[in-house]
């Protein structure tokens, strides 16, 4: 995909991954992730999803000024299939949006050698969005969408090649 063309959330093969119904237990392999030894079967399923994919976009709260604890539990699940992967953060919250969860995040992304997508739509008092159990964004966090969009496939083109 080229750098002029602009990309839209039907252009993506997405995997929508809900933390809750993924139901990952509080981690639980013996073994360093990096060893890629795993002895669960939730474990391989995790792994063989993340594999799958180009990048991707995290969708998260903070919660006392952090991450979420179930995301970084997700996260520390697996090491080399988040390897040069992009990956975009959308977050929400009140007033802060849930950017302190994102600053919080850039640490374990760079750790697990993930690129961070510039663009970033952040959400403030997400609630006052939500209309009829469903969430109804503005004009700016679709124009900013688009553009978390737009770098994040230029990054993938670039990026897969690199992947282990
Ligand atoms: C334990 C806890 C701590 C929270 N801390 C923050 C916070 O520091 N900043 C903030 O903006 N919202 C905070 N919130 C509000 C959450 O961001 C908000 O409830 C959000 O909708 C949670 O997303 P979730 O329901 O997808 O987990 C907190 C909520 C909980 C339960």
């Amino acid at each position: 995909m080229g750098a002029s063309q602009r990309t839209r959330p039907g252009d993506f093969e997405v995997d929508f991954v809900d933390l809750v119904e993924l139901g990952l237990p509080f981690m639980d392999e013996p073994n360093h992730p990096r060893l890629r030894a795993y002895t669960k079967q939730h474990t391989l399923d995790w792994s063989a999803r993340v594999d799958a994919v180009d990048a991707i976009v995290l969708v998260t709260p903070e919660y006392n000024h952090s991450f979420s604890p179930a995301l970084k539990n997700a996260l520390d699940y697996l090491a080399a299939e988040w390897w040069r992967k992009p990956v975009a953060f959308v977050s929400y919250g009140g007033v802060s949006a849930g950017t302190r969860g994102v600053t919080a995040l850039e640490t374990v992304v760079s750790c697990l050698g993930m690129v961070r997508v510039g663009a970033a739509v952040e959400i403030p008092f997400a609630s006052r969005l939500i209309v009829d159990e469903a969430f109804s964004p503005s004009d700016k966090e679709v124009a900013v969408l688009g553009k978390l969009l737009d770098e994040t496939a230029l990054l993938a083109t670039t990026l897969t090649p690199l992947q282990g």
